[in-house]
Parts: C-alpha cells; sequence; structure tokens
C-alpha cells in the first residue's frame, strides 16, 4: 500500500517536473535560433538586394555594407544588423513584420559573413 503511494507521487512529481522543464527548454531554443546562411542569402536576394547589391547602397552610397562602413556606423554585429533591420533606417523601412525573427537572424548573419569577405 505504501509503496503503491509513493509511485504515484514520483509519478506526479515526474510530471510536474516536465511541465515545468518544457518552457525552459523551448525559450531557450528560441532565444539562439541556429544560423541557417544559405537561407539569409535567400532573404537577402529577395529583400535586400535591390538596393544593397554587392553589399552596396544604391540609395545612399555612402552608407554601404561594407565591413569598414559597418564598423564606422557601429552596425558590426548580428545583433546590431538585425535590430536595424527589425526596426529600418531613414528611408530604409522595417522588416519587423515582413520577416520572422529567424529570416532576420539569417539575413544579418549573411551580411556580416559576406563584409568580411568583402563581397567577393
Ligand atoms: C529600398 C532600399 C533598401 C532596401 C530594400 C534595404 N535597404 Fe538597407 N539601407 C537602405 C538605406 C537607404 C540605408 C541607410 C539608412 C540610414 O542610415 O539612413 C540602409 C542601411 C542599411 C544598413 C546599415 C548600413 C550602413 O552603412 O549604415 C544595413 C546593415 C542594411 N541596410 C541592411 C539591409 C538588409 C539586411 C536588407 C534586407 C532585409 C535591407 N537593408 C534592405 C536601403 C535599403
Amino acid at each position: 500500500m505504501e509503496h503503491h503511494i509513493l509511485s504515484k507521487i514520483i509519478t506526479v512529481l515526474a510530471i510536474a517536473l516536465a511541465i515545468v522543464l518544457t518552457p525552459i527548454h523551448s525559450l531557450s531554443a528560441h532565444a539562439q535560433p541556429r544560423i541557417n546562411l544559405d537561407q539569409g542569402a535567400v532573404v537577402f536576394k529577395a529583400n535586400c538586394a535591390g538596393c544593397h547589391i554587392k553589399g552596396g547602397n544604391i540609395v545612399r552610397r555612402g552608407k554601404n555594407l561594407k565591413l569598414k562602413t559597418l564598423h564606422k556606423r557601429k552596425v558590426d554585429t548580428e545583433e546590431a544588423i538585425a535590430s536595424l533591420v527589425t526596426n529600418g533606417k531613414g528611408i530604409m523601412s522595417a522588416y519587423g513584420d515582413k520577416l520572422t525573427p529567424e529570416e532576420i537572424a539569417n539575413v544579418s548573419a549573411y551580411v556580416l559573413q559576406r563584409a568580411k569577405e568583402n563581397w567577393k
């Protein structure tokens, strides 16, 4: 009898633990999305290349995506690029409601990667 109650308690605890741990797990997966540079390239071609072909800027030539410019203008991390893309800046429109956070993370990583390769 005692043994039976104990195993019930263990079962209840295990279920409670699973419930408690599940959201933590999905949150941490969300906080650090896995970067996919291939998807970043696709997003860039479809949404950014119109103005930023080969890392340039056809609207504001000085505000290009070359590494030196990104350093100077302090948009030289994935987070800073993602924030600018999400919120927009000047003539450049915001992409927060057009692209998913994953697409923005991927295109930001792609921009930084290509800038480091000098867009070659
Ligand atoms: C309609 C043209 C246009 C499109 C499309 C566009 N941008 Fe821009 N982008 C601009 C302009 C203009 C600026 C300069 C904004 C400012 O500082 O006034 C800019 C600035 C930037 C900067 C900062 C560069 C710097 O030197 O200050 C980054 C990074 C950037 N864009 C990335 C992107 C990405 C990634 C996309 C696609 C998701 C994108 N842009 C789409 C026009 C565009």
